[in-house]
């Protein structure tokens, strides 16, 4: 249970217990508190119950949020503690959060000004897909995600000049980033520039490179990968494209498939999202196998990002397993 509420609210888990300890100390100050005004007011069974009644409504609804708000920012939290009032003002229709663009977080849900579909208190999360190959998966999913009401896929980020992804970007009118390795690992891994595009949210489809822990940590859950392997089998350094297919159909495997996972500081162990199978028949070759994955991948992957993205709990952190 707890798992899921993290990953709905997209934390680590150190940051996740800290929320937990503001809920807690919000909660029992508010009740202290209420006491104390009760007291205070000189309220007992005497006082008329609509007066007590109302005391109470207040308190929960302004005394609680802003003492939410006091202990969130004491405890280094205001930023979700924020957003979680401005979501809950806007619910109310208090606030608009189209007042809240400037919001500047990697986390943040932005309006987007010239989106389409925008409603008015739409809400819109910009990805970054990160290819470094030919890109038919990120075609895939910016086709599946064109004239998307909350998702918008606003950047690829590339680490190979001539890369087919690149093309794909070109065609598709997405503006494009291309990396290097020092920068990347040993630089500040380009958070600048995800921040300054407001990307909320990075898919990998097919990015050889290790994610720097400086990105992991700045996208808690907010990374996924694909890889073409049921992991934890034929995953880790040097596991990629066809050296996968090679190695699955050399040790004899029956069956391979797809895993959409979370990333996190190693490579390929990030927690399961989704695995979809296929079957391998004796006389299939590493190319056939990569076909029949990549047609895996492109049924899947663009409809798990999207799920993902919305945050749907029934997929987000559970092992999902469609058998094709
Ligand atoms: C995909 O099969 C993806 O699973 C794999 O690279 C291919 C990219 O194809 N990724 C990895 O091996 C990551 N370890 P694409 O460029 O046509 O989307």
């Amino acid at each position: 249970m707890f798992k899921r509420l993290q990953d709905k609210w997209g934390v680590s888990t150190r940051q996740f217990w800290i929320l937990f300890i503001v809920f807690g100390l919000t909660g029992t100050t508010t009740a202290a508190l209420t006491r104390y005004i009760t007291s205070w007011l000189g309220m007992d069974e005497s006082t008329f119950w609509v007066w007590k009644v109302l005391l109470r409504v207040g308190m929960l609804v302004f005394g609680y949020q802003a003492i939410l708000l006091t202990y969130g920012f004491l405890l280094g939290q205001w930023a979700f503690f924020w957003k979680y009032e401005k979501k809950l003002l806007n619910k109310l229709g208090v606030w608009s959060l189209e007042s809240g663009v400037n919001d500047s977080t990697p986390n943040s849900k932005l309006q987007t000004p010239n989106s389409k579909l925008q409603t008015p208190n739409s809400q819109l999360t910009h990805i970054a897909i990160f290819a470094s190959g030919a890109g038919s998966n990120a075609e895939k999913i910016i086709a599946h995600l064109k004239n998307h009401s909350s998702i918008k896929v606003s950047l690829i980020v590339c680490n190979k000049p001539g890369a087919g992804v690149l093309g794909i970007a070109a065609a598709n009118q997405i503006p494009t980033l291309l990396i290097e390795k020092e920068r990347f690992f040993r630089g500040d891994a380009y958070l600048p520039e995800l921040r300054s595009r407001e990307i909320g949210f990075v898919v990998l489809a097919g990015f050889l490179w290790k994610v720097p822990d400086a990105l992991v940590a700045a996208y808690p859950n907010k990374i996924i990968n694909i890889h073409p392997a049921l992991l934890p089998k034929y995953g880790g350094k040097g596991m990629y494209g066809m050296h996968v297919h090679e190695a699955v159909i050399a040790a004899g495997e029956k069956e391979s498939g797809i895993t959409i996972h979370y990333v996190n500081e190693h490579f390929d162990e990030g927690a399961p999202i989704f695995q979809a199978t296929c079957p391998i028949e004796p006389g299939d070759t590493p190319e056939k196998l990569a076909e029949k994955i990549h047609v895996l991948e492109h049924r899947h992957f663009p409809e798990v990002v999207e799920r993902v993205v919305n945050r749907e709990s029934s997929i987000v952190s559970r092992e999902y397993k469609a058998q094709d």
